[in-house]
């Protein structure tokens, strides 16, 4: 059930419920209000809700006036810039845990990213303490030992390469490559039966990446990680509680950042195809 309501002392019936609905499943007839006609259409969206001028519109009990208003609120074009330009990898973390309300906040915001068909059906699996992620550290490298040692693996692929370089660093100098001494992982996963489980995954975590590196909180994209938790030991996944069925998007680490840019990087020219004629 929808529960499909519409304020009918605030509805000014502007019609734009009904244009701005990406299933075209609200209809209006002349002199009433705007009602779902086919609710099986509805892709839950709730675009209804966001574009009424008025907030006359309520779906799935949601009250509109518990919506953040939008005027107001939005960063500016420069400090958005500023922070998808000053972002950088961070390496090098303080071992001091977040707060786990701070965490839940990033998650649950990141989580508003936009999903294909809008499934809304990823996890976040994140550690929530320094010691659940040292455990993990642990597990991690005593796999990746026997798994260097016993395994026939093939001399040209390149995530032996990496992991071999890994686990040499952190068994001769206590250097640890692989979660960069991080106290937190975070890994993204979704359904494998949803229609788009890899890309939802990643546009959550590129939304909560640059999140956290707004609120100072320091993040990598962690690939070493996710061939160690989805292609060599997925048993540490499942330990994790991500679930048998579901796919890993992918994988980051990230927590209090014991380094601090000055600046932003300067790229090589952006590569654009721009077409003004077809
Ligand atoms: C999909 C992906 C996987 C990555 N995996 C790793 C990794 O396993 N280890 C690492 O140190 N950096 C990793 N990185 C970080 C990149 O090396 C980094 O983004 C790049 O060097 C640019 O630096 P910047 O993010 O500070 O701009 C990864 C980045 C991406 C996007």
């Amino acid at each position: 059930m929808l529960n499909f309501k519409v304020n009918e002392e605030r509805c000014i019936r502007c019609g734009k419920c009904i244009t701005d609905c990406p299933p075209m499943c609200i209809s209006m007839q002349e002199g009433d209000f705007p009602v779902i006609q086919d609710e099986n259409r509805c892709l839950r969206c709730q675009h209804c809700l966001a574009v009424c001028p008025t907030g006359a519109i309520s779906i799935l009990d949601l009250d509109p006036d518990n919506s953040i208003e939008l005027k107001y609120e939005l960063p500016t074009a420069h400090s958005m810039e500023t922070l998808i330009k000053g972002r950088r990898s961070v390496r090098k973390y303080k071992k001091k845990a977040l707060e786990t309300k701070t965490i839940t906040k990033l998650l649950e915001t990141a989580w508003h990213a936009p999903t294909g068909t809008n499934a809304q059906a990823v996890l976040f699996t994140a550690t929530t303490t320094a010691e659940a992620t040292e455990e993990l550290r642990k597990e991690i490298y005593s796999k990746l030992g026997k798994l260097l040692t016993d395994s026939d693996f093939d001399e040209n692929d390149m995530r032996f390469k990496y992991l071999q370089m890994a686990y040499g660093a952190y068994t001769n100098h206590d250097v640890d490559v692989i979660l960069r001494g991080a106290p937190h992982i975070l890994i993204a996963s979704a359904p494998k039966t949803i229609p788009l489980p890899k890309e939802d995954c990643i546009i959550a975590l590129t939304t909560f990446d640059l999140l956290a590196q707004s609120m100072g909180v320091g993040t990598l994209w962690d690939g070493m990680l996710k061939w160690c938790v989805d292609d060599f030991f997925p048993e540490l996944a499942h330990k994790l509680g991500v679930p048998e069925d579901h796919e890993i998007g992918y994988s980051m680490v990230f927590g209090h950042p014991s380094i601090q840019y000055r600046r932003t990087v300067q790229r090589a020219a952006t590569e654009m195809n721009l077409v003004n004629r077809f």
